[in-house]
């Protein structure tokens, strides 16, 4: 699908958008002791009307002890204990269904270390009211990266190269972790079907978005590298999201030839 021709943002005017209701920013942790507080502290302050769920994979350094004493002193915090180490994506998920079943109108991925920040969130709600999905992105004029060494630099800038060319998708950031998403839209992304576990989760929900016939949009972002702990980035999840995507064009090509790529937005 491309948009080149402006059918997305066509279709986009002829819409009304709802109203947004209350917002649900979810951050998933492991290890990531020493910014829990601080993270939760600026989004509580530049959006004092969200409510947080952190989604912690039983961290060894105490994460989830930490996100309980902001959860008792704070009754729009709260945590999700999970039983171990698995993933991105499948905290994403189970920080999804808690939010959906709790009637969140909104929900926002945002990484724990402050790569994300807070105090533009503000904008990418105020983009959402005239779009079904809002990506934080790096790669579009005005987005820019801060303290990230070149070659994570060229990593990222080349897995949404790849991405965009191997699945036909109009966006510039695609492996980004700084979204907002309107509840109706998570729940016609078939959430059922992820089996992306890592980074390529992101770029599983940007291409599930696209081919349903969302409006989804690009505002710049300011991607600050984090200055406490360690990232979790590994070959492991680069391999995982190498063959996904390539699998994903792989299969697009097939259905394409074989006219299966109809859809119903
Ligand atoms: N619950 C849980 N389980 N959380 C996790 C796991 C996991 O297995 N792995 C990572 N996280 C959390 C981290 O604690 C952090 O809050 C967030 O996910 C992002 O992890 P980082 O390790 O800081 O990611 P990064 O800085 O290398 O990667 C950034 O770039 C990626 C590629 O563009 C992030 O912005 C990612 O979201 C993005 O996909
Ligand atoms: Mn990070």
């Amino acid at each position: 699908m491309n948009d080149g021709d402006g059918t997305l943002a066509a279709k986009a005017q002829g819409r009304q958008f709802g109203p947004l209701g209350t917002a649900l920013v979810i951050i998933p942790t492991y290890n990531e002791a020493e910014n829990i507080k601080t993270i939760v502290g600026r989004v509580r302050k530049a959006v004092p009307e969200a409510h947080v769920l952190i989604a912690d994979d039983n961290s060894p350094d105490g994460t989830g002890k930490l996100a309980d004493e902001l959860a008792a002193e704070d009754d729009n915090v709260q945590v999700m204990h999970r039983k171990g180490k698995e993933g991105l994506g499948a905290a994403y998920l189970a920080g999804f269904r808690w939010g959906l079943e709790h009637d969140y109108g909104v929900l926002i991925e945002m990484d724990a270390d402050g790569s994300h920040q807070p105090e533009e969130l503000p904008r990418l709600l105020t983009a959402l009211k005239s779009a079904d999905l809002v990506l934080g992105s790096r790669w579009v004029p005005g987005g820019r990266v801060v303290n990230w060494p070149k070659s994570r630099e060229f990593i990222s800038r080349g897995g949404s190269l790849y991405s965009r060319l191997a699945l036909d998708l109009p966006l510039r950031d695609i492996t980004g972790g700084y979204r907002a998403f309107r509840a109706e839209t998570l729940k016609g992304l078939g959430l059922d079907e992820v089996a992306s576990q890592g980074y390529c989760f992101q770029v599983d929900l940007a291409r599930r978005a696209v081919k349903a016939g969302y409006h989804v949009i690009e505002v710049p972002i300011t991607f600050v590298e984090r200055e406490l702990g360690d990232s979790k980035m590994s070959k492991d999840i680069l391999v995982e999201a190498l063959w996904r995507v390539t699998a994903w064009g792989a299969g697009d090509r097939v259905a394409k030839l074989t006219g299966k790529d109809k859809h119903t937005p």
